[in-house]
């Protein structure tokens, strides 16, 4: 007897009925880059995706809240003025995120889940996710501080969810205690467990004017070589009180959202990033490859691979367009 493995193939019915992956707009965490001064600005290398004003987030959240996508992850884009070798700045009470948050939480409440990334690289004149020395190394134990503060800023405005993505040994630990120590023993972490340094990020940095002015990464962020060290740091980032991790780039890291997945260690979420995005974009202006096709595939994938959520700028697009529903 021949093994018709294509019965199960005749009809879009039937391939529904079987299909093993689900991707829904309440999986889609929608990335914002908000700015301190009103209106949108583009972002040439993120079609579709602008710098907001406080103001024109809250517009922005309302159209994406009506289409199911109930999580943003907000990054702070100030002015360069508002810089400094310490990034002191990340933690103003009045910064442009504890504005966002605010503004977020008053007009959507409890409907919307408002995470914030905790990082000082948009924030410091060298552009760096830490503090440096005169030599410009990066002070890992002198950065906790500011990330601790600044987490607690965002919590004090509101947020939900507080996501380091900064590399630095001990955040968690330290963003933690000053959160409890605060009442803020609701507040979640979503940590950036994995998270390589290279190419990926360009469009993004671009975006958050937050590339480093000299040197590069590779001192925080983990050398694409490696897997076991990325596992290794999920454990830590457990252990230190993450309540879930984050992954990224995500498509290049498949495999480690997969054991991530299989070690059942916490809810797991993919960043489908900047570069993975954009390069679609381009190739789809280019006629070389059928874009929306092409994004959504990428967006399965991870969710097959084991993530249960994802951070991605096609979000509001794949709910529009109707890949997603
Ligand atoms: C900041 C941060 C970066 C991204 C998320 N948070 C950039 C970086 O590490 O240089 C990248 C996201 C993307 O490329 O979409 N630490
Ligand atoms: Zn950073």
């Amino acid at each position: 007897m021949l093994n018709r493995s294509r019965r199960l193939r005749t009809s879009s019915a039937i391939r529904n009925l079987v299909a093993e992956t689900d991707l829904r707009p309440r999986h889609i965490i929608q990335p914002y880059f908000v700015q301190p001064h009103p209106g949108t600005s583009e972002i040439a290398s993120l079609p579709g995706i602008g710098r907001t004003g406080v103001e024109d987030t809250v517009r922005q959240v309302e159209q994406d809240l009506k289409l199911g996508l109930a999580s943003v992850l907000l990054f702070g884009v100030p002015d360069a003025e508002a810089k400094s070798p310490d990034g002191a700045s990340c933690c103003d009470h009045d910064g442009v995120i504890p504005q966002a948050v605010k503004a977020l939480k008053k007009a959507f409440g409890s409907d919307l889940i408002v995470m914030t990334d905790v990082c000082l690289c948009g924030y410091t004149s060298h552009g760096h996710c830490g503090l440096v020395d005169d030599e410009g190394v990066v002070q890992n134990d002198k950065t906790l501080p500011f990330l601790a503060e600044m987490a607690l800023r965002h919590a004090e405005a509101g947020a939900d969810v507080a996501a380091p993505s900064d590399m630095m040994d001990g955040r968690v630990t330290a963003i933690r205690a000053l959160l409890d120590q605060n009442g803020f023993t609701q507040t979640s972490i979503l940590s950036y467990a994995i998270k390589h340094a290279g190419a990926y990020y360009g469009p993004f940095r671009e975006a958050a004017d937050s590339s480093p002015k000299f040197g590069d990464r590779k001192t925080y962020q983990m050398d694409p070589r490696n897997a076991r060290e990325g596992l290794r740091d999920a454990l830590l980032d457990i252990k230190e009180g993450a309540d879930m991790l984050m992954v990224k780039p995500a498509l290049p890291n498949l495999d480690l959202i997969w054991r991530l997945r299989e070690a059942q260690l916490a809810p797991i979420c993919a960043y489908h990033v900047s570069s993975e995005f954009s390069s679609v974009k381009a190739a789809d202006r280019l006629g070389w490859v059928n874009g929306d096709q092409l994004m959504l595939e990428h967006l399965i994938a991870i969710r097959r691979a084991g993530a249960d959520m994802i951070v991605t700028y096609a979000g509001r697009e794949a709910v529009e367009k109707g890949w997603i529903s």
